[in-house]
């Protein structure tokens, strides 16, 4: 596919704009501070009636050694290791106080450690952070537990100890394998760390494998990324996730030393995108969401047949636990219809737990407006489909009605219908393989707090959408 061919240059000039990337619906932007760690307790309280179903859980471990130019994850980059072993005292603590809260509700189907790089950590600090949940939390016998890691500091002996443990996933990260690429965002990996790493991993019997890689880097150019990609096919990971470079030197400022020349332009990025898709579905993928790719007997690209694919902030998922449950510095969790974001900054976070509260920065009780936005756009991001039928039913609302300025801005002139990439009939929305591009897009028009942004003239907070 040339993307760039029967107009396609012209979409791309029109439909790049800043957007969200809807891990949530309301996005993080809308989280304020006046839902703070009273309205947790009672979210909490709430959950904890309902014994028995299982959570999710998500532990933030932000250290990483160095920062790499492009990152934008929360992170907290030093050497010292005394800080990132306080931390961990911290975080008992904050476990703790969770379990004591939830008496009735110890069962857990899903555990996700983000960062940063949990494999900053050693072996054994890694499994006194096991234990601490261990000690208040069941697993349930097919419980997900999984981790990401940086290649670069994951030894053997990281890969059995986490095995030993329970963890059956792991998502490492790579980017690119250009010399110059990687030069330019500060991280410079070798193809072989990654390829041992990938054996290793394989061998001690993770059953899922992700790499990461992101398009749209400095100096990207097809011919290196094309390389990339078939070296990484080569090594078969079960899982591919191909992130947008998200490039905001105004908010997150260490990006600034990559210059906004050396970033590929619009097309260039645009046509990295359809080299990954084309590469990997020629190589046997199946393209999950927005910007994930699995191997066809994979549970995800399973659930993408069954539409049954599910998204939260530990990304695309089968399972759907009702609670997410998050500790650590910018954890965000989702209890019983609210989301919760912990202080983003280490001792405002300690500080709290020092005192025996819980480290409540912001965060958002849904409305019935948004959970049936929320119930639109997540269906749209998974799934490319949206059941109109059953969203009326579960929702009891007249979908046209509703949605009445949505869908009209969705098919004007100029509009994701005349462009298609999106099908509308009165039973149900389609993406088509083009729209596939410009999803977010599509999501864009049922996203009330950003129509009210825009209408207020707001500066946008989000990178852009291709
Ligand atoms: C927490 S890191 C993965 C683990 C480990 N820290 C590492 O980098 O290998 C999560 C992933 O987010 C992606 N990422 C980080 N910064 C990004 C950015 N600015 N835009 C898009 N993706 C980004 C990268 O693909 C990275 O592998
Ligand atoms: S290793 Fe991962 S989390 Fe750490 S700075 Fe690099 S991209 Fe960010």
């Amino acid at each position: 596919m040339d993307p760039l061919a029967g107009g396609t240059a012209e979409l791309l000039r029109r439909y790049d704009r800043p957007g969200p990337r809807y891990t949530s619906y309301p996005t993080a932007v809308e989280f304020h501070a006046g839902f703070g760690e009273a309205e947790y307790r009672a979210r909490l309280a709430e959950a904890d009636a309902r014994a028995g179903e299982p959570l999710s859980l998500y532990a933030h471990l932000p250290f990483c050694e160095e920062r790499c130019h492009y990152c934008g994850c929360n992170v907290v980059a030093t050497r010292h290791r005394d800080v990132a072993e306080r931390y961990l005292a911290t975080l008992e603590t904050e476990i703790g106080l969770l379990a004591r809260h939830l008496p009735r509700r110890r069962t857990v189907s899903q555990m996700h450690w983000g960062g940063g790089t949990p494999t900053y950590y050693s072996p054994d600090e890694l499994e006194r952070v096991f234990r601490a949940f261990a000690g208040h939390f069941a697993f349930t016998p097919d419980a997900e537990l999984s981790i990401e890691v940086d290649p670069r500091v994951t030894s053997a002996e990281h890969v059995e100890r986490l095995r030993a443990l329970g963890f059956n996933r792991i998502s490492m990260g790579v980017q690119d394998l250009s010399p110059e690429v990687q030069v330019a965002i500060g991280r410079v990996q070798s193809y072989e760390v990654t390829r041992e790493l990938v054996e290793r991993s394989r061998a001690a019997g993770f059953h899922s494998i992700n790499l990461d890689l992101v398009y749209g880097l400095p100096h990207q150019e097809r011919r290196g990324f094309k390389t990339t990609l078939e070296r990484i096919i080569g090594l078969r990971p079960d899982r591919l996730a191909i992130y947008s470079f998200a490039y905001l030197p105004h908010l997150q400022h260490h990006q600034k030393r990559i210059a906004a020349e050396t970033l590929p332009p619009p097309d260039t990025k645009l046509h990295l995108l359809a080299l990954a898709i084309d590469t990997l579905t020629a190589a046997g993928y199946r393209q999950i969401g927005m910007d994930h790719f699995a191997l066809p007997g994979d549970e995800l690209a399973r659930a993408v047949e069954a539409r049954t694919l599910h998204r939260n902030f530990m990304g695309y998922t089968v399972q759907s636990a009702r609670d997410m449950l998050a500790v650590g510095i910018s954890g965000i969790g989702d209890v019983q219809g609210a989301f919760v974001q912990n202080f983003k900054k280490l001792p405002e976070w300690a500080g709290a737990l020092g005192q025996g509260r819980f480290p409540v920065a912001r965060g958002y009780a849904l409305d019935d407006d948004d959970r049936l936005r929320r119930h639109v756009i997540t269906r749209l991001m998974c799934n490319g489909h949206l059941d109109v039928r059953e969203v009326e039913r579960t929702f009891g609302i007249d979908f046209a009605a509703t949605f009445a300025a949505e869908l009209a801005e969705l098919s004007g002139p100029d509009s994701p219908v005349t462009d298609g990439l999106l099908e509308v009939t009165p039973d149900a929305l389609q993406v088509t393989t083009l729209g596939g591009m410009f999803v977010r897009n599509v999501c864009m028009a049922f996203d009330r707090h950003l129509r009210e942004a825009r209408a207020a003239n707001a500066k946008p907070a989000f990178s852009r959408t291709v």
